[in-house]
């Protein structure tokens, strides 16, 4: 909550609302809602001070989306004193949903700050934010997206000042008048090092590369496909970033002066992002660099604004992917693995750009093979998340394959012919039955 401008120096301010982190978090209430900052981003000192000091509070509601460290507010044993509400389950939280030990909210990540303003008030934030600069404000650095909406709304605003949070650029600050209480503190950020890179991988890494443009502009997720798509872009000329995220990868095609951002439509000479996961190398690269800004993600995800972008190419995962082209990203059957996240807000807007392409990028198979990730009908209990209208480019190593403005019969064509083979004839039965026409592999 913006609080009102004191007259106090900032400095002075600054050294009253220094406490230590177990004072800090004896200031929520059972019952309160606390947001955390998103993925990397997130306060270890603060989170573990929050489950030390457990006895203190019953019922206090965590929400988060991507929780990156070890989440152990939602350990088994612990729900009388917390309950964790997710906006996007990962690898430390997906166990607790699946025991029934934490809350799984649906939500576009461009929508998440218009929650916080509406039906899911907040009572506490917690921050991980860097050391003031001479006129008092400190950087969200690696996480702006609903950190800063967040802050901005919430009753109590905790922040650790961290001297190893880098001081990103864009609409990513606040001042020291609009914290609370203060927790000064060293400690390492999370990081997530590039993921290896699998054959499968990598030739679907060029199938999506071979979509993209000298002068697109581009949305990356998280990931090894992500990673692999960059690989194959070193010979690319001036391209682009808008993206929710970026990771090391894009580190190198920079240095490479491949990204130039020169011919953007929106936010010349700049990657636009809302939150960056990667290791130092990216943190230190984001640290006080004009190139790259930081902005909240009800303005980066926003499709509208996505959309002023021309040439947009945004490349999305997913799990499943029916012949007519619904595509699901974060469930397997009823159980719910990970969230929309920025997808459908991507998807949306490279729709809109003009020129813009939106690939959903898969490998053929999951399961050491066992099962084909293209399918006849989704998964009992599995939820649509890109749904067909929306979808354009699905892409596996076997190809790519544009949904957008094919008849049915003929999605179910192109879908087939980038099945793993050994599912083909499968799909090929279920398309005869379909389309009462037998199947043939001729183009
Ligand atoms: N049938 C059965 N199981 C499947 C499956 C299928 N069709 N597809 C995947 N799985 C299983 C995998 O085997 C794996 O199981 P495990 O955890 O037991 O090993 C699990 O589901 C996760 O699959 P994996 O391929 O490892 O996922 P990932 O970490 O590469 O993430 C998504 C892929 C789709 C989950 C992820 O990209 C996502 O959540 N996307 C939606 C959000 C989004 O796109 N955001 C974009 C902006 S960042």
């Amino acid at each position: 909550m913006m609080r009102d401008k004191k007259d106090k120096p900032w400095k002075a301010e600054y050294r009253e609302k220094l406490v230590s982190a177990d004072e800090a978090v004896s200031h929520i209430r059972s019952g309160q809602r606390i947001v955390f900052s998103h993925a990397a981003g997130e306060s270890l000192v603060l989170s573990d001070a929050l489950v030390r000091n457990r006895a203190l509070f019953e019922n206090v509601e965590i929400v988060h989306m991507v929780a990156m460290g070890e989440a152990k507010y939602c350990e088994p044993g612990i729900e009388i004193h917390f309950r964790h509400n997710s906006f996007f389950l990962g690898a430390s939280t997906r166990k607790a949903a699946k025991e029934g030990r934490a809350d799984v909210t649906p939500v576009y990540f461009s929508e998440v700050p218009e929650l916080f303003r509406t039906t899911l008030p907040v009572d506490a934030v917690f921050l991980n934010l860097s050391p003031p600069d001479e006129h008092g404000y400190c950087s969200f650095g690696i996480s702006v997206d609903y950190s800063k909406p967040a802050a901005m709304e919430a009753e109590l605003v905790i922040a650790q000042i961290n001297p190893s949070m880098p001081r990103t650029l864009g609409d990513s600050f606040i001042h020291i008048s609009d914290i609370d209480y203060i927790v000064e503190a060293d400690t390492p950020l999370i990081e997530l090092p590039p993921a290896g890179i699998s054959e499968v991988e990598r030739a679907i890494g060029k199938n999506c590369a071979s979509l993209i443009e000298d002068g697109d502009t581009l949305q990356l997720g998280i990931g090894a496909i992500p990673d692999a798509v960059l690989g194959f872009l070193k010979e690319k000329k001036d391209l682009g970033i808008h993206s929710e995220m970026i990771s090391d990868g894009i580190v190198e095609l920079y240095e490479g002066g491949v990204i130039t951002n020169r011919r953007k439509s929106l936010h010349a000479g700049k990657s636009i992002v809302t939150f960056l996961m990667g290791t130092r190398r990216l943190y230190d690269f984001a640290d006080n660099n004009p190139a790259v800004e930081l902005h909240p993600v009800d303005y980066v995800n926003d499709p509208y604004v996505i959309a002023q972008n021309e040439r947009l190419v945004s490349v999305n995962s997913c799990v499943q992917v029916d012949l007519m082209g619904q595509v699901v990203s974060a469930s397997v059957g009823r159980r719910q693995i990970s969230g929309v996240g920025g997808q459908v807000d991507f998807v949306r807007g490279a729709n809109m750009s003009r020129g813009g392409k939106s690939i959903m990028a898969m490998p053929s198979t999951a399961a050491e093979g066992r099962i084909s990730k293209i399918v006849p009908v989704i998964g009992e209990g599995a939820a649509v998340t890109t749904n067909r209208y929306d979808a354009d480019y699905i892409v596996t190593e076997y190809g790519a394959a544009r949904l957008k403005g094919e008849s049915l019969r003929n999605r179910a064509k192109k879908l087939i012919r980038i099945a793993h083979p050994d599912f083909r004839r499968m799909l090929a039965e279920e398309y005869e039955k379909r389309f009462r026409e037998a199947w043939s592999d001729d183009e």
